[in-house]
């Protein structure tokens, strides 16, 4: 499992264009209507967890990085929205309580195993009939070259398959770079594994970019990516 807590300053500051302007709304969008409670699960430094507090919901978030819940939650002393946060497991995770959904942003490509990806699933379906994730986009082309402060490659050099490593580095203009390394999972294994765990049905919902990201960068800058999203939206209903 990556480390998170080596890089935990890192990414709770990273402020990259594609986390405000394309996997917000993306988050927005696959959360079920009249949402009163969720349950994010590797919620890192709570920036979607506050995003849907502020949109009225009731709030868990789960992680398995002791200095990411850290962040959370001095953040949300300073600021309080009522969000519970606690270190915890996604793959063995069970609370008492059901919730409207659990949600997850690029959480499952860390499992490193179908098995891994199966628990975790499963851990959605004991707390929720409803599971939307944003996940790395199975079918992206990856770019060496940094664009939208990112570039992903294959670690190996064998075919791409489910469980080959993917390396992303992060590079923000005046930050220094940092990586993140998780697994490839294709489209129809995620679907396997969500249905496995006891969900009816998966939707594939495309990423879109907001408008003030539109209106900040305009439709030029946009296209590329819109052609090669990095990210895709999934939901499971049971
Ligand atoms: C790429 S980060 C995403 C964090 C957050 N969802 C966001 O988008 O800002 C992946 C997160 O998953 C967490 N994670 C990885 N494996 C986990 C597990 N088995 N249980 C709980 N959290 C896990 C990591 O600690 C990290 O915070």
């Amino acid at each position: 499992m990556e480390d998170f807590d080596s890089i935990s300053s890192e990414f709770a500051n990273a402020n990259y264009q594609t986390k405000h302007y394309v996997r917000l709304p993306l988050f927005r969008s696959i959360l079920p209507s009249n949402c009163a409670s969720l349950l994010e699960l590797g919620c890192g430094s709570g920036y979607f967890c506050r995003e849907a507090a502020d949109l009225g919901a009731r709030i868990i978030g789960v992680d398995s990085s002791m200095e990411l819940i850290r962040i959370a939650q001095d953040e949300e002393q300073c600021n309080p929205r009522g969000i519970r946060y606690c270190l915890g497991d996604a793959r063995s995770l069970r609370l008492n309580e059901r919730v409207d959904c659990v949600a997850s942003v690029y959480v499952l490509n860390h499992m490193a195993t179908q098995e891994e990806l199966l628990a975790m699933c499963k851990t959605a379906a004991f707390h929720s009939n409803y599971f939307c994730s944003i996940v790395p986009n199975p079918s992206y082309r990856f770019q060496s070259e940094c664009q939208y402060e990112r570039s992903v490659t294959q670690k190996d050099n064998g075919p791409l398959q489910d469980g080959s490593v993917l390396q992303c580095e992060i590079k923000e203009d005046g930050k220094s770079s940092f990586r993140i390394e998780y697994y490839y999972w294709s489209k129809s294994t995620l679907e396997r594994v969500m249905k496995d765990a006891g969900f009816r049905e998966v939707f594939w919902i495309p990423p879109l970019v907001s408008k003030e990201g539109m209106q900040r960068f305009g439709a030029d800058y946009w296209k590329p990516y819109l052609e090669n999203p990095s990210c895709m939206g999934v939901i499971a209903r049971a």
